[in-house]
């Protein structure tokens, strides 16, 4: 395991597999990979090949079967299921396609959330996200009141409340159209730039993928360089 200061996570040998009616299929079979702190990856791959499952590991919420994984000096691959919430909670933040706001509660109860799991709630900071993310005017909204760009600011102000220094978006521009696409893709390369968040991105448009700093390509359970 290399532990070269620089090095914001390493993962090694990274093996997983799914058992359906008792056939078991290896999806992720050795990934071997390094993010460096300040680096912004787009990962690829065709659809099943399994880019969410490698980006959950890497997100703690989910773990491998075999192999190594080191975040931020944490042996993640070694922990109990409640130290990795807390890692998760700590250092990722987390983007998704469709958003993954709950309804029933304000677009700054919504950013909140993450950080009411960690028991220090500061609606100031959330407020503070909110502006930044240009949704100032709607803090009091419902997520279903607001379009499709504007819900995914939300969940960009979300991923930023506890202060991660790792960025996890999946397929963060999926669900939106290209111009939408690319005003979200424009606050997540500021991130990057601007905040010194690591990214790592998974998405399937070329052109999206080639805004980040390096593009790594999963087939056959494998990274292909
Ligand atoms: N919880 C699960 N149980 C069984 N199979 C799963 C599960 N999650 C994902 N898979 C399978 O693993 C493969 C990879 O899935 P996924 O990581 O979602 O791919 P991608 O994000 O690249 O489209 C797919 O064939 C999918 O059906
Ligand atoms: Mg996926």
């Amino acid at each position: 395991m290399k532990l070269d200061k620089s090095n914001l996570l390493v993962l090694e040998g990274i093996r997983r597999e799914y058992t359906v009616g008792g056939t078991t299929y290896p999806i992720l079979q050795g990934i071997d990979l390094i993010v460096k702190t300040g680096d912004f990856l787009a990962l690829m791959g065709p659809s099943g090949s399994g880019k969410s499952t490698l980006l959950n590991i890497i997100g703690c919420l989910d773990t491998p079967n075999s192999g190594n994984y080191i975040l931020k000096d944490n042996d993640v691959s070694k922990m109990t299921i409640s130290d990795l919430a807390k890692v998760r909670n700590k250092h990722i933040g987390f983007i998704f396609q469709n958003f993954n706001l709950i309804p029933s509660i304000s677009v700054l109860e919504n950013v909140l959330l993450p950080s009411f799991y960690m028991g220090n709630e500061d609606p100031k900071k959330a407020e503070e996200l909110l502006v930044l993310v240009g949704l100032k005017d709607r803090i009091n909204y419902r997520p279903n009141d607001l379009s499709g760009g504007q819900k995914q600011r939300v969940a960009i102000a979300r991923s930023l409340i506890n202060n991660p220094s790792l960025i996890l978006a999946d397929e963060p521009t999926g669900a939106l159209d290209s111009k939408t696409g690319q005003e979200i893709m424009d606050l997540i390369l500021s991130l990057n730039r601007d905040q010194n968040k690591t990214v790592l991105m998974v998405t399937h448009d070329m052109n999206i993928a080639h805004m980040a700093h390096r593009i790594i390509k999963l087939s056959d359970g494998k990274i292909s360089k």
